[in-house]
């Protein structure tokens, strides 16, 4: 039954001074933005008001369930293997969903993964995906869950069929500033998530500078507020904190990232960071597979042996980049969804390239003790690798390669990027973010790469 509606304005202005909505009217503003009753301008100014006043955890269990109950679910019925599925709360540089997905169906893990698209200055998978030529990511639903049983993996959107309200509250929040909530990130990745009929999830949250919610404590509290949802609806969860105060891996824009994600599933060299994330990721993903997510120190056995499990399944992974199988799994996902699989072994012939390439050097020798990853990320949505508006095109060609890292010393002359632009005026726009986003100085800024581990048991420091 249709909740009832009362008039916007009176929310909005109840939640500006601080005030809990009443049960249902949450569900009832959910209900009515999807079937556009309620317009972008009242939703928008809402969620500004969540920024500042939060959600209580009443309002925040309903506008999650609302969101998923605006569309279908995935089901899986009778299907025996486990689905498990990982979400970023979104950074910069952040490919590891294009690697974890094949990576884990090669070892017989189910992961129907439902992902957005570029949020402020982070990327988004859907449009890292939708740099590979012919890739579809809006599947009809009967057609993503059959894929998924077949091959182990689906990669998709929302749709008008699932999650419809955080297709649309997503684009919204992109371009109106609304995005660094915990309830409302909380909400947007669970949403998704719980539609993918999950039998447990992993979670990257983000924290530092690049990060939306950059502070350890609230991130802490994120992967909580995550974790609490996912275990009131049946769904174990286990998050992992990691670093977002510099870009991860090089490749910063969406065929560029591609290509270095399709770097790890070749074996081919690339970022020890990249790689170190992505198998602590993917490690968490197998155990939870195996049964152990959600497990903390009291419910799986000790932490020593938990670590093993864990050591295990990343050993069995990184056989699998080395056996092909990961590549192989790639490639016919990639199939699968309309895309030219070539793109697997030729990646340099079938990903849009950008016309200007232009080199960024030093200035000056030093120790760069900084790389600030929001300034990055604006840049590559400048490039028009991400959007200022909901209806911008976005251009997969474009991005930064990034070679300085934290820590590096360097001198007069050294590469420090490869900025891939439409035009040398872009480039050169580029050239000055990334002179301002890398800083020289004696004391690094780098925060341990995974440094918590969470569960519904509580807080480990890795
Ligand atoms: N990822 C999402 O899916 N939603 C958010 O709000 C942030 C990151």
């Amino acid at each position: 039954m249709r909740a009832d509606l009362p008039p916007v304005p009176a929310l909005i202005e109840r939640k500006r001074d601080g005030f809990p909505l009443a049960p249902g009217q949450w569900r009832a503003l959910i209900e009515g933005y999807t079937a556009g009753r309620v317009p972008d301008y009242q939703l928008s100014a809402l969620c500004m008001a969540v920024v500042f006043r939060g959600l209580d955890p009443a309002e925040l269990a309903e506008l999650t369930d609302a969101m998923l109950a605006s569309g279908d679910r995935l089901r899986f019925d009778g299907e025996p293997r486990p689905r498990v599925d990982k979400h970023s709360t979104g950074g910069v540089g952040d490919k590891t969903s294009l690697i974890l997905t094949p990576l884990l169906a090669a070892a017989g893990v189910v992961v129907p993964m439902m992902s957005g698209r570029g949020l402020g200055h982070t990327g988004g998978t859907l449009d890292k995906l939708e740099a590979i030529p012919g890739f579809r990511t809006n599947l009809p639903l009967a057609d993503a869950v059959t894929q998924a049983r077949r091959i182990g993996a689906v990669m998709l959107g929302q749709t008008e069929e699932v999650c419809p309200a955080d297709k649309r509250l997503y684009a919204l929040r992109d371009v109106s500033g609304t995005v660094p909530a915990i309830p409302l990130i909380s909400a947007s990745i669970m949403s998704k998530k719980l539609a993918e009929g999950l039998t447990a999830l992993v979670l990257d949250v983000k924290v530092g500078s690049g990060a939306f919610i950059p502070e350890e404590v609230r991130a802490l509290e994120l992967a909580r507020t995550m974790i609490g949802l996912g275990a009131a609806r049946g769904c174990p969860v286990v998050a992992l904190l990691t670093a977002m105060d510099r870009p991860l891996g090089v490749a910063c824009g969406n065929a560029l990232e591609v290509r270095e994600a399709l770097a790890m599933l070749r074996g081919e060299p690339c970022p020890a960071d990249l790689v170190e994330v992505t198998l602590a990721l993917g490690a968490e993903m197998l155990v939870a597979a195996e049964g152990g997510a959600g497990q903390g120190p009291g419910a799986g056995g000790t932490r020593r042996a938990e670590r093993e499990r864990r050591a295990a399944a990343r050993a069995r992974l990184e056989a699998l980049i080395a056996s092909g199988a990961a590549l192989d799994a790639f490639r016919t996902l990639v199939a699968a969804q309309g895309g030219d699989p070539r793109v697997a072994d030729e990646p340099e012939q079938v990903l849009p390239r950008a016309p200007v390439v232009h080199e960024v050097r030093a200035h000056a020798g030093g120790m760069i003790c900084e790389v600030a990853p929001k300034p990055l990320g604006l840049a590559v949505v400048a490039l028009g690798g991400g959007r200022s508006r909901v209806e911008d095109r976005i251009d997969p060609a474009v991005g930064i390669e990034l070679r300085a890292r934290p820590g590096d010393t360097l001198a007069r002359g050294d590469l420090l990027a490869t900025i891939h632009a439409r035009t040398p005026a872009d480039a050169e726009a580029a050239e000055a973010a990334v002179r301002a986003a890398i800083r020289y100085g004696d004391e690094v800024v780098a925060r341990p790469l995974v440094s918590h581990r969470v569960t519904v048991e509580g807080v480990e420091r890795l």
